[in-house]
């Protein structure tokens, strides 16, 4: 089902945003675009933005408005992004959503819908510590609620290599929860306000969930 829409995924760390924004890639065709995938890449890169942006990451803390706002300005005028997309991690704050507003009424796309993804805090670390990706394709599992079909092998790429994020440890999970609720939660009043706003129980399984934004997303 090919699908042309721009929407935003909210939620707090371990939410499922990530998830979600590649279930909902491989069922419609519009792409996922994470700025904490391209911080990650930039950090791995070593390039002048990673070297920029590694300390803070790696403490929980959320990286300045102007090199965010920079980066999704020059991704989302990539001719991919006329197939639609999933924002997962961006707009962090209101100064990004504002942002967001103005890079989409230049070219004259505006969004169709925010979704935030509900989960309370104790569910929180459990997602995050149990979290381990294919270190060859970038495929997301957890230990307890996405486990590969076989162990210790990708059910995607067959690779046999996984990671586990450097700022995936409980503390660090405190203090991206702390900059959730006081920098990013804001941005559901403003979608809420401007009409955008669906939630979906984020606490359901992981394809609760996906069937839950399938049809949100058929509304908007
Ligand atoms: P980012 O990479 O965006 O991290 P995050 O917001 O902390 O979110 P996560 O990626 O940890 O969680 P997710 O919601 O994607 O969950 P996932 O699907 O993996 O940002 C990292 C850092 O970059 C930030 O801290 C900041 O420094 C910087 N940054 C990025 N964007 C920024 C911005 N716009 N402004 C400023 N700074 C920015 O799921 C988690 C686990 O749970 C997985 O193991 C999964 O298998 C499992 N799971 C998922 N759904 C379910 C379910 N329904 N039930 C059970 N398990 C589930
Ligand atoms: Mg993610």
């Amino acid at each position: 089902m090919a699908v042309v829409k721009r929407i935003v995924l909210i939620g707090p760390p371990g939410c499922g945003k990530g998830t979600q924004a590649k279930r909902i890639e491989d069922a419609t065709g519009m792409i996922q675009l994470s700025t904490g995938d391209m911080l990650r890449k930039a950090v791995a890169d070593a390039s002048p933005v990673g070297l920029k942006v590694k300390a803070v990451m790696e403490a929980g803390q959320l990286v300045s408005d102007e090199i965010i706002i920079e980066m999704v300005t020059d991704r989302i005028k990539a001719p991919d992004c006329a197939k639609g997309f999933i924002l997962d991690g961006f707009p962090r704050s209101i100064p990004q959503a504002e942002a967001l507003g103005s890079m989409l009424s230049e070219n004259g796309q505006p969004l169709n819908g925010a979704i935030e993804i509900r989960v309370p805090d104790e569910f929180i670390v459990e997602r995050i510590t149990g979290r381990f990706t294919c270190a060859k394709c970038g495929a997301g599992y957890h230990e307890k609620f996405q486990k590969p079909v076989k162990e210790g092998v990708c059910d995607k790429c067959g690779a046999t290599d996984f990671s586990h994020r450097k700022d995936d440890n409980e503390e660090t999970v405190r203090t991206r929860l702390s900059a959730y609720h006081d920098v990013t939660q804001p941005i559901v009043g403003f979608y809420e306000k401007a009409g955008l706003l669906k939630v979906v129980d984020g606490t359901q399984n992981i394809d609760q969930v996906a069937a839950s934004i399938m049809k949100v997303l058929e509304t908007l």
